[in-house]
């Protein structure tokens, strides 16, 4: 029977008021089969942009160690960039030269002439912005040494034979922090190494190298490393930053690029056997992110990496073109076809390098790194963001075809372009449908609210197509700050991504590292300077998703009249090792919002649950350096009922975690 107008207008009145009050429900079946989630589905990309690599991860503390450097990656680079000539009341010269190298990967070296030593003459390095060290670390240096023949005569070691040395660390005013002495006393290049023991802590210390007799001497790859690397390893890599990462818990790491491994110019291309074996023996090259790569942190430190944290290799490879956006109108240009034959080898002898026994050709020069058990590679990533054009379709088949025939076992994940829909999207999908590629890669740096709004996103792929990649993504807010904001948006998302785990196979934010004085790009999972390191409130996302993964998805059923209406995401997964169901419950708005929470199965639930929230004041506080984190995650035990009325806080993630065993 129709209302009377006057009950028709009260019912209004009073209605608004009242559907905000009400709580939205979530409905989640415990007892349901649920779906299978990848096991691989949160990982990290790491690429060297920023300073990731040289600067960064890789502990080197010497910048420009083999004198590489050049006017192609900075106008105001040269050969000598980061060293200076000291001189203690000597004196001397330094120049660069290529007459004689050590290799010719490595053409470049420095020669210092000392007509009269005074109390040294040498030259010093500051590393990137100072070298840190604290009272009693130990530093390994290295380099390689000659004697070099200067104005008329050799050394004056005619009387003692030898070329005295000395090696220090000093703060900028000079005072001695750490010293060692050597000789010289070949004509030949040779590799000389001592350690230096500091006595005394500098956050901005200096490497000093001085000549203490007349003579001229030829130096190489000088090299420094903190004692103290992320697992010990030599050549490695710097241990607070390593276990940053480390503690992600990352199931995959996909590396060394992005728009690295494609290159800035066919010349430009990542070639990973440049970037193996003894490091004075790497091809270095320039950065298409305007810097240098020393490739110190190559292939088998990368692998290596992976192995000391848990995570399955994701090494990607150029499609056999450079990046689309290559400088002076080079655009995307493809290798020739006359070479495609020995690219694809490449790609083929870095299956054997990783899987092959060590006495296969390549898997023997894996064991001579150091690593004679094989890395166990799986999946193997070819091209990245490429337009997908004639000349990269030919290409990409090609590698396409010969992996797929000589390494059946390898999953290969493929590109669909640089954005998350259009053109190269579609194209993209289309090849992968032609080929039967087994993964795509699709990125994503967009809005909060495309987040958001992006939700049902992989509900409605076809489960027979390839499986989904989210390979690189990000929300970024206003200015592109790390705000809590996009935080949350990305913890919305990462809800939608375990219940689509049957469909997206990997997930990983980009990108995840950025020096803080030499950031390309904003925002970063992780940004860092030469002795802290600053997560961000999206890393404490990734990291409370990775913390709370699961092997099966459990149907979670937000009621659709509210949450269509407002930023709120749910999912539950179960963990198989503990049998723990975690639910995860996501409030994007930037008030409260109240949900009951409906446990539905036949098993009675514990009486108490651990439930973590992070939540913050404001959607835009973000995390600043040196300062305690703006949001920190608070774990509390609760109370449970198969009927939970709980008020989600604003801008916030809740998981409980309930113990089903
Ligand atoms: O993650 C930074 C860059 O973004 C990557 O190199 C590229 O793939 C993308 O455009």
């Amino acid at each position: 029977m129709p209302l009377p107008s006057f009950a028709r207008r009260a019912s209004f009145v009073f209605l608004l008021p009242v559907i905000s009050c009400l709580a939205t429900t979530v409905t989640v079946s415990l007892d349901g089969p649920g779906k299978a989630i990848s096991p691989d589905l949160f990982g990290i990309f790491f690429e060297d942009l920023s300073y990731a690599a040289d600067g960064g991860l890789y502990a080197e503390l010497i910048q420009n160690r083999s004198f590489e450097y050049q006017a192609i990656e900075q106008p105001a680079w040269n050969n000598l960039t980061a060293w200076e000539i000291v001189n203690r009341a000597g004196k001397g010269s330094l120049k660069v030269d290529a007459s004689f190298p050590l290799n010719s990967n490595n053409p470049h070296y420095a020669v210092l002439a000392v007509e009269t030593p005074g109390n040294g003459v040498g030259l010093s390095n500051a590393g990137y912005n100072g070298i840190p060290v604290t009272t009693g670390e130990s530093f390994g240096l290295s380099f390689f040494a000659r004697e070099n023949f200067f104005g008329r005569r050799w050394n004056d070691i005619g009387k003692s034979g030898r070329l005295p040395l000395i090696a220090r660390l000093e703060t900028a005013d000079g005072e001695v922090l750490a010293e060692a002495s050597l000789e010289i006393t070949e004509r030949e290049w040779r590799r000389f190494s001592t350690t230096l023991t500091a006595r005394k802590t500098d956050p901005a210390a200096r490497f000093v190298i001085l000549v203490t007799a007349p003579g001229g001497i030829a130096f190489d790859e000088i090299s420094l490393f903190p004692q103290k690397t992320f697992h010990g390893h030599a050549n490695g890599l710097r241990a607070d930053l390593a276990q940053t990462i480390a503690d992600l818990r990352p199931r995959f790491m996909r590396f060394p690029g992005g728009c690295l491994v494609h290159g800035n110019g066919l010349g430009n291309i990542y070639r990973w056997k440049d970037t193996i074996g003894p490091i004075e023996q790497r091809r270095q090259q320039a950065n298409l992110w305007g810097y240098h790569q020393s490739v110190g942190l190559g292939y088998f430190e990368y692998f290596q990496f992976c192995e000391d944290i848990g995570a399955r290799p994701l090494p990607v490879v150029a499609a056999g073109v450079c990046c689309q956006n290559s400088g002076e109108g080079i655009g995307q240009a493809g290798l020739p076809l006359a070479e495609m034959d020995s690219y694809i080898q490449d790609v083929l002898d870095l299956i054997e390098w990783a899987n092959g026994p060590a006495t296969s050709t390549w898997g023997a020069k894996r064991a001579a790194g150091g690593h004679p058990e094989p890395f166990g590679l799986k999946y193997l990533g070819v091209g990245n963001e490429d337009q997908i054009t004639p000349v990269f379709r030919e290409r990409f088949k090609l590698i396409h075809e010969a992996v797929k025939a000589k390494h059946p076992e390898i999953v290969l994940v493929g590109t669909v372009g640089p954005f998350p829909d259009g053109e190269d999207f579609d194209k993209g999908w289309q090849i992968a449908g032609e080929l039967g590629v087994a993964i795509v890669d699709e990125h994503y740096y967009r809005s909060p609210q495309w987040f958001w709004d992006n939700l049902q996103r992989y509900d409605s792929y076809d489960r027979r197509k390839s499986k989904v990649y989210a390979g690189e993504y990000a929300a970024h807010d206003d200015n592109r700050r790390n705000t809590l904001r996009s935080a949350i948006a990305e913890a919305a998302y990462l809800t939608s991504l375990e219940r689509n785990g049957d469909v997206v196979h990997m997930a990983s934010y980009a990108p995840m590292l950025a020096r803080r004085d030499r950031t390309h790009w904003s925002p970063d999972l992780i940004y860092f300077n030469s002795t802290q390191v600053f997560p961000t409130l999206n890393y404490t996302i990734q990291q409370l998703f990775s913390h709370n993964r699961g092997e099966t998805y459990l149907a979670t059923v937000l009621d659709q009249t509210t949450s269509a209406k407002v930023r709120i995401a749910a999912s539950t997964v179960r963990e198989s090792q503990s049998g723990d169901v975690i639910f995860k419950l996501v409030n994007g708005e930037d008030k409260p919002h109240a949900f009951t929470v409906r446990f539905d199965g036949k098993r009675s639930l514990p009486a108490t649950a651990i439930q973590t929230v992070l939540t913050g004041a404001t959607g835009d506080i973000v995390n600043e350096d040196g300062a305690a984190p703006a949001a920190t995650p608070k774990t509390t035990a609760i109370s449970l009922t198969s009927e939970y009325s709980y008020e989600a806080p604003a801008n916030s993630l809740t998981i409980i975690r309930i113990k089903t065993k």
